[in-house]
């Protein structure tokens, strides 16, 4: 199947300023190739930090891109203009951690969901009210509450509200942020197979980023791994659980709770030190200073990201058997 979105080598940078200090680049996100098809949920996972924000808004063009080409459903997104851009953005949508700081506080909340119908024109007054309250009951939040303000509802609800909003056009493709990581545990659960049950139902592609592996794990199908703005590690969800390789993940993967007992055995090994300013990475492989396994190459000299099975990809020459 051809993929819904392939980016190639994608970089954005920031130019950070203060008065003492001369102009620096802050590479956040350095290098990012990854294809998403129809429907798939792909995770991303890293610490704070990593270049998992950015590289989803520079995916949707929000931040745009210093490098590297996205081809939408084939076509080169990089190269379009503004106004061919905005006829694509109803196919593409965001949805944020904090929906409270996303939801107009000042707004009903049926206005809030109906305003990309609106914006887009997507029918007459009628048409967008049997569509605002069908995509309500979609999201499990009662058409009758139209009137309600974002204040009037939970955490979960007004993430609920928020995906209203996102799912309301329709689009092949939905970027979450930590779109569940402000929410109690078991509301998490609801609002992931929410989203899922969304998916089945719509068929929309899910690019998930989260801090949270055991979030990832629940929803993703494919999960990359970043580290200061690089993929370090691509597999499927099955074999990046059962038998991670680069020592990044299995560092994430040691700190987390496992409910499987044929894991716990597993060494632990937990990540030592906080990661590294993107501004001044470490030489070599940027993981090195926190690394069990580093060696004087990995100090001098970035490792590649190698596919080392069909499907799954590490930069790590420790793991990898490049040479
Ligand atoms: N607008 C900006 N201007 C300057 N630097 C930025 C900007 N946005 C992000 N950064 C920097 O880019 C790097 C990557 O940030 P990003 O927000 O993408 O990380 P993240 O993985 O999403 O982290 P978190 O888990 O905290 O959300 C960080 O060092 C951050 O400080
Ligand atoms: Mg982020």
């Amino acid at each position: 199947m051809s993929p819904l979105l392939a980016a190639k080598d994608i970089r954005k940078n920031f130019i950070i300023k203060d008065d003492r200090t001369p102009a620096q680049t802050l590479r956040a996100v350095d290098g990012v190739s990854l294809d998403i098809a129809p429907g798939e949920v792909v995770g991303v996972v890293g610490e704070s930090g990593c270049g998992k924000s950015t590289l989803g808004k520079a995916l949707l063009r929000m931040h745009e891109p210093d490098g590297g080409t996205i081809l939408w459903k084939g076509e080169d997104m990089t190269a379009m203009s503004a106004s061919e851009m905005k006829a694509l953005r109803k196919d593409m949508q965001m949805i944020f951690q904090d929906p409270f700081s996303s939801l107009n506080p000042r707004k009903k909340i049926r206005d809030i969901i109906s305003q990309p119908l609106r914006v887009n024109k997507a029918g007459d007054s009628d048409e967008i009210t049997r569509r605002t309250e069908a995509v309500m009951r979609e999201v499990g939040i009662n058409p009758a509450y139209g009137r309600r303000y974002p204040h009037q509802f939970s955490g979960g609800q007004r993430q609920r509200i928020g995906i209203a909003r996102a799912l309301a056009l329709e689009p092949d493709f939905i970027v979450c942020d930590e779109a569940v990581s402000a929410l109690d545990v078991s509301i998490q659960a609801q609002i992931l197979n929410l989203l899922l049950d969304l998916r089945d139902k719509h068929g929309f592609a899910n690019l998930f980023i989260s801090h949270d592996l055991s979030v990832v794990e629940f929803i993703a199908e494919r999960i990359l791994v970043m580290y200061l703005g690089r993929i370090v590690e691509r597999a499927s969800k099955t074999d990046l659980m059962a038998k991670p390789l680069h020592p990044y993940t299995k560092a994430l993967l040691a700190a987390f709770p496992v409910a499987d007992p044929s894991r716990r055995s597993m060494k632990k090994q937990i990540v030592v030190g906080d990661v590294p300013s993107p501004l001044n990475p470490p030489t070599g492989c940027h993981f090195h200073p926190r690394c069990p396994l580093a060696t004087d190459r990995c100090r001098e000299t970035y490792p590649p990201l190698v596919e080392v099975a069909p499907g799954r990809e590490v930069a790590c020459w420790e793991v990898s058997g490049y040479n």
